[in-house]
Formats: C-alpha cells, structure tokens, sequence
C-alpha cells in the first residue's frame, strides 16, 4: 500500500527562486485552441527575450510591446514573482491511483497557512485546487483572497495544493500522448482525496486529516468543477465545497461563450464588432481574392493562406473579457481599451459623432487604396490587431510561421516547457469547450462563422498522435463529466457560485438551461451581480474595503462555512462555540 509521507524539500524553495520563474499557464480555464497556441509561443519567446537577469526580483521584465501577454501572463508572474512567506512542500503520490501493482510516485507540491490556526478538535483545513495552471498563481488567494478570508474566520488552515502534470508536480519527464495519459478528472480527484487523508503538516502537532477534521474544499472554474465533484465522489473525505464559476457542464461547442460578451458588452461596441463580423464573413465568402487580400491587410494579416486563421487570430482581443476582475490589479483592463479603440474618431468627427451614425454611414467610411471602403470600426480593429497582436511576430518570421494553424510540424514537441499541451490534452480528452459561432447563421455574432468544431478541435489530432498507450479520441468524451451532475450537480455543503457575467456561466448550474435553485446555507446558490470570473477568489485584506457586492458574498461564504462546521461539531459530538 501507498504510505503517506510529506517530503519537504532541503533547500528552501522561496517562491521567487523557483525555477519555473515564467509562469506560462492560463490563469483562468483560457480559449486555447490552435491559434490560442500560436500566441502562446509568441508570448513565451518574447519573454524569453525578455529575461534580462537571474537576480530574484527582477525576473520578469515587462516588455511594453507584447500586450497580449502583459495582461495575461506577466500579470500573472508579476503577481507570483511577489514574495509570500509560503514555503512549497511536497506529498508523495502514486502516479497511477487505479494499478494495482504500479509503484511510480511524484511529489505534488502545496503550501500552507497557518496564520489563523488555533488547535481545537474541528479546527477545518481549507484547501483551494490550483486547476490547471501552476500553484504559484493562487498563492495571493492564499495570502489575502478566499483561502485567507476562510482560514481567518474560522481559526482554520490554508492550503494550495498544485494539481498534477502543473507547476512542479510533474511526475513524467515529457509530455507526449502517453506521458500525458495520467492526466485526468479520476487521478485528479484521487490526489486530492489521498493528500486529505494523509497528509501531515510541518510544525502541527494535530492529526488533520480526513475525516477526523472537517475539510472545506474550494475551487474556481475548471478548479470549482473539481471542487463539486469531490463533493460528489468523496463526500466521507470532503466535509464541504466551494465550486465557484464551475463548469460542471462539459460542451463540445462552447458558441454560448461569445454570446456572454455579446450580450454583456457596451452596448455600441458589441455592434462595432457584430457589423464588423459580419462584414468580414460576407467578404470571406463572396468576396473575390484581391479584396479579401486588402481585408487581411488591414489586420497586417495579407499573408495568411487560410480564412479560418484570420478570423481566429480577430477573435484574440475578446479573450480578454474573462480577464476583467473588479480590482483591476487582479485582472486585466484591456477589453475595454479594445473597445474604446473601436470607437477612435477620425477625419472631423468625434467618436461620440461616429457612434451615433449607422454603419457603413458616407461619414464613417475611409476609403484605403484601390477604392476601397470600410466603416471606421473595422478599420480601427484591424489597427488594434495589428499593434498588439501581429506586432507578436519576430520581424524574421512571416505571419503563416506566426499565426498559421495548418502545419502539424508546430504542435510536435513535448518537451517539459511546453505546458499549453497539458490543457488542450483535457481538452482534447474530457472538457471539450470549444469556442464556436453560434450555429444559428442569422443570430448576430461578434465571432466569424468559420470558426467551426472542425477547425477549433483539430488541435487535438494535431498535438497528439496515437501513442503505444493511449489514443486521443476524435472529440473528447465529454459523458463522464456530465454524468457526475452536470447543471444539476447538488449535494449538501456543496455551494455554487457564479458571476452574472462570466462567459462560462453557460456552463455551470447557473446556466440559463439550467433549473433555478432556492439558495439555502446547506446548499448555498448565490450569483455575484456583474461578476465575471470567479470574483470571489480575489479578496482585500481588509474585507470591509472590499467593493460592496464582493464583502458581500465575503460575508455570506464566512457564514454558511461557519454554520457548516458547526454542524460538524454537533455530528461529532462537540461543544458548540457560542
Ligand atoms: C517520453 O517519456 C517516456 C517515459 O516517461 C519515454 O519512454 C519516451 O521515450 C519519451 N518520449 C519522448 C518523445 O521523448
Ligand atoms: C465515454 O465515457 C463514458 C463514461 O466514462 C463511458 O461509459 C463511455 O463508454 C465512453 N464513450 C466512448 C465512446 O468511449
């Protein structure tokens, strides 16, 4: 039988002197797909290029140019390159939870805060997934957000705990089809039960371990799913969950996404980019080739050879709007600056002129060589791209190297840095969420028709050939999700919480396809007004600084965790506090 040991590394691992000082995964469950991939090399290397010493502290350079990836990755890093008292320390597990005779271990890394903790018997551990990106971008959450917000109210322990093939708990020494073949919802799940049950913490005299201490399990978006299912699959382990923008509903084509932002967006930019879409596809379509060329050339994309990378490379601004966070240190400003820019004035108008006239107004039109014309906000999003996205490319490539998706050669290596095949491999395999076009033609779209399942899920034959053990099937199997509740998954002490907002919302139990729910403290169902991403993740030091619809839900989730541990008490026999 596996024995559980925590194996706490020699060398003090600050955070700052980990190796992995990149960080290069997502922060939120992001829009790979094939292009998505593209940008993440192009973000990758011009990081690399970027790196300007060893010296902890000045690890991470911004470079101004790549904005793509200044508000979704260096944001990141800067965040994780912050110095927190939090030292990693690592819990051996099986690399296979389901063999009976596989003896291969790794060690999934953590870190802990004992700030609050007041030995008593039912004193919780509050622990949050990291998901799919390393450990390191959660490590605010541990330090001022949820998990220290929970830990403080309740004279508990904080734990991140970094999910396996992320971060630096790796348990393979590449990531081809077979190496990956350990990476999925059961095996997760497993890690999480078996760390609760055997886990030992550093400098805690107490046993803490489940079920003898009431553990509450907190996760947001692909992380909050995992957080329900635990509940689910382990409810004798898992005394409560938190499952926060989860996505419990797994989708091939994920077109409702796109209709979120549509739907939410200011209201004349989503028309900008709808005309602009629509525009763009009629000319794709009927459109003869020196026209569709000087269309391209306006993204600074003439040298594309196929339609679907053009539009898929357009639809990169919008991935932005699942990065909004209501303190903008958290998150990302940019989808609003997209938009502002769509309505640039020009000639002598206004843009508040221009915004009242229709599109494709004589006053809107510029006209570009060869007697061309096109409405100013398709002009303007072309100059947006082209700034801050085709700038992306090295001036010794040609945008078919940069922003093409055809060539299989790309998707080959499986080296350990190339971590966006750890996600497009779940993708590929369990979760789906392909960002398509509604499939309804004549609904209006701010995302072209030829993005379709085809072309967005072709990744998955591309990066992951057959192997000797494992083949990737053609769409991911995405039933044994589903079966685990899908919009309906429910159970005492699991909570769901949503943002109104939030381009996953689609997703998860606060769907509009999903039933409507009473919200109980058993069974919390709350939706964060405005809220976009997991917004209850970010917290302030001081909750009562917080802006009023955050210190709310703050407020709420102290209360129902606290009614849920005396509850505990009371199964266990305990005197209740007050
Ligand atoms: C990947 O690692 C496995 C062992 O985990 C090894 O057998 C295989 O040859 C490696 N593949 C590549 C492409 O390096
Ligand atoms: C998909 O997964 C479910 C549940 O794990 C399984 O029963 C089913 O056979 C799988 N389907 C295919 C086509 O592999």
């Amino acid at each position: 039988m596996f024995s559980a040991l925590t194996w706490a590394i020699t060398a003090t691992l600050l955070l700052s002197e980990a190796s992995n000082v990149l960080s290069k995964s997502p922060q939120n469950l992001r829009l790979l797909g094939p292009q998505g991939i593209n940008l993440w090399k192009l973000d990758t290397e011009a990081q690399q290029q970027s790196v300007i010493s060893k010296d902890p502290g000045l690890l991470v350079q911004e470079s101004g140019r790549f904005e793509y990836g200044d508000s979704l990755k260096n944001k990141q890093s800067n965040m994780a390159s912050k110095k927190y008292d939090f030292r990693a320390r690592w819990f051996e597990q099986p690399l296979d939870h389901f063999a009976s005779k596989s003896s291969d271990t790794f060690h999934q890394r953590y870190w802990v805060n004992t700030r609050h903790y007041k030995p008593r018997k039912g004193a919780p551990v509050i622990v949050l997934d990291g998901g799919e990106t390393s450990g390191e971008d959660r490590l605010p959450f541990l330090d001022t957000g949820i998990v220290e917000i929970l830990a403080r109210a309740t004279g508990g322990v904080g734990v991140v705990l970094e999910h396996r093939y992320y971060g630096e708990s790796i348990p393979v020494s590449n990531f081809s089809t077979d190496a990956l073949r350990f990476l999925n919802n059961a095996q997760a799940a497993a890690d999480s039960a078996n760390f609760m049950k055997h886990v030992k913490f550093d400098g805690i005299a107490e046993d803490l371990t489940a079920p003898g201490t009431p553990w509450i399990y907190y996760g947001g978006s692909y992380a909050g799913a995992r957080a329900a299912h635990m509940k689910i699959l382990y409810p004798d382990i898992v005394w409560g969950s938190i499952a926060s923008s989860a996505v419990t509903h797994a989708a091939l084509s994920n077109w409702q996404y796109m209709e979120v932002i549509r739907t939410a967006a200011d209201p004349k930019c989503s028309k900008h980019l709808v005309n602009s879409i629509t525009t763009i596809d009629s000319i794709l379509s009927n459109g003869p080739d020196f026209i569709k060329n000087r269309l391209k050339g306006l993204f600074g994309l003439s040298g594309l050879k196929y339609d679907e990378d053009f539009v898929s490379v357009l639809e990169s601004p919008l991935s932005y709007w699942q990065a909004k966070c209501w303190d903008p240190e958290f998150g990302s400003t940019k989808f609003d600056d997209f938009c502002h820019a769509l309505s640039s004035p020009f000639g002598i108008f206004s843009a508040e002129t221009l915004d009242d006239l229709p599109y494709e107004h004589p006053d809107r039109m510029i006209t570009i060589e060869g007697d061309l014309a096109f409405d100013v906000a398709l002009i303007n999003y072309g100059k947006w791209v082209k700034k801050n996205i085709v700038s992306m490319c090295p001036k010794n490539s040609n945008v078919e190297q940069c922003f093409g998706t055809f060539d299989d050669e790309k998707y080959q290596s499986t080296s350990l840095d190339q971590d966006w095949r750890l996600w497009t491999f779940q993708v590929c395999t369990e979760w789906g969420y392909f960002t398509t076009a509604p499939p309804d033609q004549k609904q209006p779209r701010i995302i072209s028709k030829l993005l379709t399942l085809d072309y967005e899920s072709k990744i998955c034959k591309q990066a992951f050939p057959k192997g000797d053990y494992f083949t990737v099937p053609n769409l991911p199997n995405i039933t044994a999700v589903n079966a685990l509740g899908d919009f309906g998954i429910a159970a005492d002490r699991l909570a769901i919480i949503d943002g109104e907002i939030d381009p996953w919302r689609p997703d998860t139990p606060h769907s509009d396809d999903a039933e409507d729910r009473e919200d109980t403290i058993l069974r919390p169902f709350k939706l964060i007004p405005n809220g976009v991403h997991h917004y209850d993740e970010y917290g302030w030091k001081n909750l009562l600084e917080e802006p009023h619809d955050i210190r709310k839900i703050h407020a709420d989730m102290i209360h129902f965790v606290t009614s849920w541990l005396r509850d505990w008490r009371v199964e266990h026999g305990l005197e209740v506090d007050e």
